[in-house]
């Protein structure tokens, strides 16, 4: 149930991103595109009231000049023009002659009074303006009423004609187009939830369908493996799962073929001392010679027991972190001498010949008794997995300046070419009741990487079934840390 919640408010969140990508995508952009919309129309509708107002305004200015209406307001044509402006821009005219004082204001509120504002002050300065107060959505502009004939002059400034026209109807229409952009807009969230929606569904079912998938095999993944192809993404992972499980279950069956090597190696030597023990006790009266023989054999069953123990404890040593190597000079060629000497007995009893090609003399930074063990586990086993006769085993040293390089070479039964990659896997043995018969319990290799390994040196194997096995072992003349 738990795990059901937590994979639900995994989807949902990527779900969720999705979403708010989309949204943030589709959203951002419609609205800045919506108040650009509204903000050219106003700026484009207050510019052409504008344009209007001052073309009649400017004609208007020059005939209060000509009709002389600074001293006489009771022009009836002028006023009678000014109503008409007012009425058509639901505006207001003020007349203010050079003194600041107003002799005509259409609103009739400051008839008579002085009118000193900036615009005022600034127009009769000869310098005009136009404002727009889209707070109280009015346009405010003034006119210099003078002399039409000598306009370039600040100085024949006679007054001013301050004109405020209303710009409601334009902040209405505004109101009209910012309404309809929200409409447009709350359409366009809509239709990105629900397509949002349906396409992080879309995108998500795959990975819901791989989680059931894996789920599906969990117990009994032996020789399942998943496949979901949606997408080639999708493909992807389970084919990387599928090589996942492939190899766990490589593992896994190895690590069952080592417990029940390891209990049959450890039990074998177990019987035939107690085999051995149990005839003597039966025989009290036997002869004091075979008490030495059986005594001898004991004795070697115990070597046995105690020699796959060491090599299980020598791995287990070289897993830990704190494995250290005791680095000194060792003169490799001595050392490959002594390990062919050691194995020579075995070597003879089996029928295989042991040939050592040295090159040059080779000194190197090595941990002796682990790259002694490691040369002694190749070849080793290139005498074990050889011919019933006419066999040999090839070493050969050599070096260049930075690293020594050894091939050990036989003409044994060779390694299927499927078996390759495993053979330096833990406990992995390729022919298993073969090998059972031969001895041993699929350490050797495992160990003998490892060192290589830890020397920063590499190893590589090629083989042919029926025909041989090559080692290739490189490893640094130089200890690197
Ligand atoms: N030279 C070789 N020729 C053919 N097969 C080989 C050779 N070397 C290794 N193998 C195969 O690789 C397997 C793993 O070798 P490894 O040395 O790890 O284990 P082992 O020899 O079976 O046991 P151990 O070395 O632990 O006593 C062997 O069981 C054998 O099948
Ligand atoms: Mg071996």
């Amino acid at each position: 149930m738990k795990k059901k919640l937590k994979r639900f408010a995994f989807y949902r969140s990527i779900r969720f991103y999705i979403m708010i990508l989309l949204f943030v995508i589709g959203i951002v952009p419609s609205i800045v595109v919506e108040s650009v919309i509204v903000q050219s129309y106003e700026t484009r509708a207050v510019n052409q009231r504008t344009i209007m107002v001052k073309s009649q305004c400017e004609i208007l200015a020059d005939q209060l000049y000509n009709r002389g209406y600074l001293t006489d307001s009771s022009d009836e044509v002028i006023n009678g023009e000014f109503d008409l402006l007012t009425r058509i821009y639901g505006g207001r005219i003020v007349v203010i002659n050079n003194d600041g004082k107003v002799i005509k204001d259409t609103f009739n509120i400051d008839n008579g009074k002085y009118s000193l504002s900036q615009e005022v002050m600034d127009c009769l300065n000869g310098r005009e303006s136009s404002r727009y107060d889209r707070d109280n959505k009015f346009i405010e502009l003034t006119f210099r009423i003078q002399d039409p004939d000598k306009k370039s002059s600040s100085v024949n400034t006679k007054g001013v004609l301050l004109v405020s026209v209303s710009t409601s109807e334009i902040s209405i229409s505004k109101g009209i187009l910012e309404e309809r952009g929200m409409l447009i807009l709350a359409i366009i969230i809509l239709v990105i939830l629900v397509l949002g929606y349906i396409l992080s569904g879309i995108l998500v079912k795959p990975l819901q369908k791989i989680t059931q998938a894996i789920e599906g095999i969990t117990d009994g993944y032996q020789d399942e493996s998943i496949s979901v192809n949606d997408y080639r993404e999708t493909k992807l992972i389970t084919d990387a799962f599928n090589r996942m499980l492939a190899r766990v279950k490589t593992v896994d069956d190895s690590r069952d073929e080592f417990v029940s090597n390891v209990s049959h190696e450890l039990k074998t030597p177990l019987t035939s001392m107690k085999v051995l023990a149990d005839v003597l006790n039966q025989n009290p009266d036997a002869p004091i010679e075979e008490y030495q023989e059986f005594m001898k054999d004991i004795s070697a069953e115990i070597d046995r027991e105690n020699s796959i123990i060491t090599d299980l404890l020598t791995l287990v040593r070289m897993d830990k972190k704190s494995a250290d190597l005791n680095i000194t000079n060792v003169n490799i060629n001595d050392e490959l001498e002594q390990i062919i000497k050691r194995l020579k007995p075995i070597a003879d009893k089996a029928g295989v010949e042991l040939i050592l090609d040295s090159f040059r003399p080779i000194t190197a930074e090595v941990d002796q008794t682990k790259i002694s063990l490691a040369f002694t586990n190749i070849i080793e086993n290139a005498i074990k997995y050889n011919k019933p006769e006419g066999g040999w085993v090839r070493i050969s040293l050599n070096a260049d300046r930075k690293y020594f390089y050894t091939t050990i070479s036989d003409n044994g039964i060779g390694i299927p070419e499927e078996s390759i990659n495993n053979i330096f896997e833990r406990f992995y043995r390729v022919d298993k009741s073969h090998s059972r018969e031969i001895g041993g319990t699929g350490l050797g290799l495992a160990i003998t990487k490892k060192v290589i390994v830890m020397h920063r040196g590499a190893i590589r194997v090629k083989s042919k079934l029926g025909e041989g096995t090559t080692f290739s072992i490189r490893i640094p003349l130089v200890h690197i840390v």
